[in-house]
């Protein structure tokens, strides 16, 4: 989290900033408020008479719906503005929007847009902590954050592990905050698909690049699947379905190639049919929707942790 100091955990603009004792603080506070999804009453004080503004300039459900929900759990008053029905529709600018929702002086603002560094030019502009729901292909840190505790909730612990990420890394948030944070807190990571879609180049990340899923497949711990990205990349970047299926889709018969304890993970929306079959998609491996139930927990973590008066 960047700010005046890291210790301040004012902003979350990407997992890349955020060194291993911060990621597995908001790991253990996510582990404290998952208590409270268990509770009859699943509310705690922590942010009330505080208000959190959701400003959603992309299409979310898995996001926006659990930011909402999160700030509510926290007792939060919350206010969420999407790009379609609001005035920016009538041209307002984000740094109008911004600011004019800075007026109710918010807790926190968090954004999700399709233009990289969204996130870091609103922080320039609001006294309140943002938090990043996504920047283009930038980075998704809470989709990371939500992954690392499911792997870590699922497994022990994250260290030695071999995650294996599959699909369009070149245009995906998700891998990118998910490989920084992998790397921090020690698993070796694997990333697998297309040459144009995972290029070599990511190896200077300090991950292994291979365009072979069979042979990578039998020594995964986790494998992450990832959507194909049609509305950030032209049409030269992706082989055509059939292909693509046909040497990186996780279908039923690869599936038999994995150790019988790999978990799989897709952050979601599901291409079903394309990066994985719907027998492995809602079988007994896949951890697909306990990554959705955790990242209620991730988000009111994320948003005590910068939000709240508390410091960690
Ligand atoms: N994983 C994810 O960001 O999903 P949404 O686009 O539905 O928020």
């Amino acid at each position: 989290m960047t700010g005046p100091s890291h210790r301040l955990h004012r902003h979350l603009i990407s997992i890349e900033d955020l060194d291993r004792d911060a990621i597995e603080r908001i790991l253990d506070r996510a582990e404290s408020f998952d208590e409270v999804q268990g509770r009859e009453i699943k509310k705690v004080p922590a942010l009330r008479g505080r208000t959190v503004v959701n400003l959603f300039y992309e299409a979310s459900t898995r996001t926006s719906s659990s930011f909402e929900l999160a700030a509510k759990r926290l007792s939060a008053d919350v206010v969420s503005i999407r790009s379609t029905g609001s005035s920016v529709e009538k041209g307002e600018s984000l740094k109008d929007t911004v600011q004019t929702l800075s007026a109710y002086d918010p807790a926190a603002i968090v954004i999700r847009s399709p233009h990289v560094g969204a996130a870091q030019l609103v922080a320039g502009w609001t006294p309140a902590a943002v938090i990043n729901a996504g920047d283009g292909k930038h980075e998704h840190p809470t989709q990371a954050l939500l992954d690392l505790y499911t792997i870590r909730s699922k497994k022990g612990a994250i260290a030695g592990l071999h995650v294996v990420i599959i699909g369009d890394v070149l245009f995906s948030r998700v891998a990118r905050s998910n490989i920084f944070g992998l790397l921090k807190l020690g698993a070796r990571v694997t990333l697998v698909g297309p040459s144009t879609l995972v290029p070599r180049v990511f190896e200077k990340l300090g991950v292994t690049v291979s365009h072979k899923l069979d042979e990578v497949l039998p020594t995964a711990d986790v494998v992450n699947l990832l959507r194909i990205q049609h509305e950030r990349q032209r049409k030269e970047y992706f082989p055509g379905i059939g292909e693509y299926i046909r040497l990186f889709g996780l279908t039923k018969e690869r599936g038999k190639k994995l150790k019988p304890d790999c978990l799989i993970m897709h952050p979601g929306p599901i291409n079903r049919g394309v990066e994985i079959d719907s027998d492995l998609a809602d079988g007994a491996q896949s951890v697909i929707l306990d990554q959705v139930t955790n990242g209620l927990a991730i988000r009111m973590a994320v948003l005590y942790l910068c939000g709240g008066i508390a410091t960690p």
